[in-house]
């Protein structure tokens, strides 16, 4: 059985864009149901002709590293931008390469200035399309604007869905993140209409920890329920358990963290986070961990975010060590994510 990805509610037929064929199942967004949180490998199978096309990988001033470690994976080409600011501060965009008829990847992380990343994104996903361009995969490593997925107080804007309408009206064919953080809506194919994905960099980041900071009897712990994929995939390749904290209210202005029943006695703790902002939710869980004898703490994170003073208040709770990917660059970006979007990017095209 063939059919069309998100059939339903897709505009690239519309638009004369290449859509992606799945085999086996029908998309969850389609069904009504649930999506998964993470993209199942292998959901897709090539079909389309116009996907076995060249492939280039172009990034945008937030990602241009990221962008060039992408096409050197997947062996594509990196093609070249030209992008400069006017002295009133608009940005001005131009693609130094001929991106007619072919499939393009385009690398954006939205941290620090993600006004300005965004702005940058749409003008170059909206020239790809004018351009000729057969299929715009927009990768976005660290989704600014996840977060306001729902209308918390009357008035307020939801963000996330603003940001995927933004995408989708200017010719994104799909889209990629890494390890977001969408608190109700669960899944980024609750948020777009194109094909969405949400990929996981915690293998990588367990690997890693495996590899480079051996910890000794380890648990992995997610600082709160909704960390428990997250810390579950990086036990996997610890070949450890792993356990999540809750946060209990004991007054109007105190928190108490409830470790739960698992022995930390002597034990290497390794916590797994999507994202380490202010780092007080680490430093607060790492106490607790203290408190019942862990041994060495280390704190992993896909987008290290690190606000002012957060690694010195995670040093000053005991953490040894923090380790992120470079969906945001940073000191503790130690992990890179290309080797995750190209393998996203190769099961999607079926390459
Ligand atoms: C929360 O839902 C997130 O998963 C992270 O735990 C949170 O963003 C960490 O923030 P901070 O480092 O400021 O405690």
């Amino acid at each position: 059985m063939k059919y069309m990805a998100d059939e339903a509610c897709n505009r690239t037929g519309q638009t004369g864009y290449p859509t992606l064929f799945c085999t086996g199942q029908l998309p969850e967004r389609c069904q009504g149901s649930r999506a998964s949180s993470f993209y199942l490998p292998g959901r897709f199978s090539r079909v389309p002709e116009s996907l076995e096309r060249k492939m280039m990988v172009l990034g945008g001033s937030a990602s241009i590293d990221l962008a060039g470690k992408v096409a050197k994976t997947l062996n594509a080409k990196h093609g070249e931008l030209e992008i400069k600011r006017f002295p009133d501060g608009e940005k001005y965009v131009r693609i130094l390469d001929d991106v007619k008829d072919q499939n393009i990847v385009v690398v954006q992380s939205l941290y620090r200035n993600p006004d300005e990343y965004i702005m940058e994104l749409l003008l170059l996903v909206d020239a790809l399309r004018d351009l000729g361009a057969s299929s715009i995969t927009g990768v976005v490593p660290y989704l600014a604007y996840a977060r306001q997925d729902a209308r918390f107080k009357p008035g307020e804007a939801v963000s996330s869905l603003t940001i995927a309408k933004l995408f989708e009206t200017v010719g994104m064919t799909s889209f990629m993140t890494v390890d977001t953080h969408l608190h109700r809506l669960e899944d980024v194919s609750k948020v777009f209409h194109i094909p969405a994905h949400n990929l996981s960099a915690m293998p990588l980041l367990g690997k890693y920890a495996q590899e480079n900071l051996n910890p000794k009897k380890p648990v992995v712990v997610g600082p709160d329920e909704e960390a428990e994929p997250w810390a579950a995939m990086v036990a996997k390749e610890l070949d450890a358990e792993h356990t999540v904290f809750h946060k209990k209210r004991v007054s109007s202005t105190k928190v108490e963290i409830d470790t739960g029943d698992v022995e930390f006695e002597g034990r290497d703790v390794v916590f797994a986070d999507d994202i380490i902002s202010t780092g007080g939710t680490i430093a607060e869980s790492a106490r607790a961990c203290t408190k019942k004898g862990a041994k060495r703490i280390f704190a992993l994170c896909t987008h290290p975010v690190l606000a002012e003073g957060a690694l010195e208040r995670m040093k000053n709770a005991g953490v040894r060590s923090v380790v992120g990917t470079d969906t945001i660059p940073s000191n503790v970006s130690k992990v890179t994510v290309a080797p995750v979007i190209a393998e996203g990017i190769r099961k999607t095209n079926g390459n």
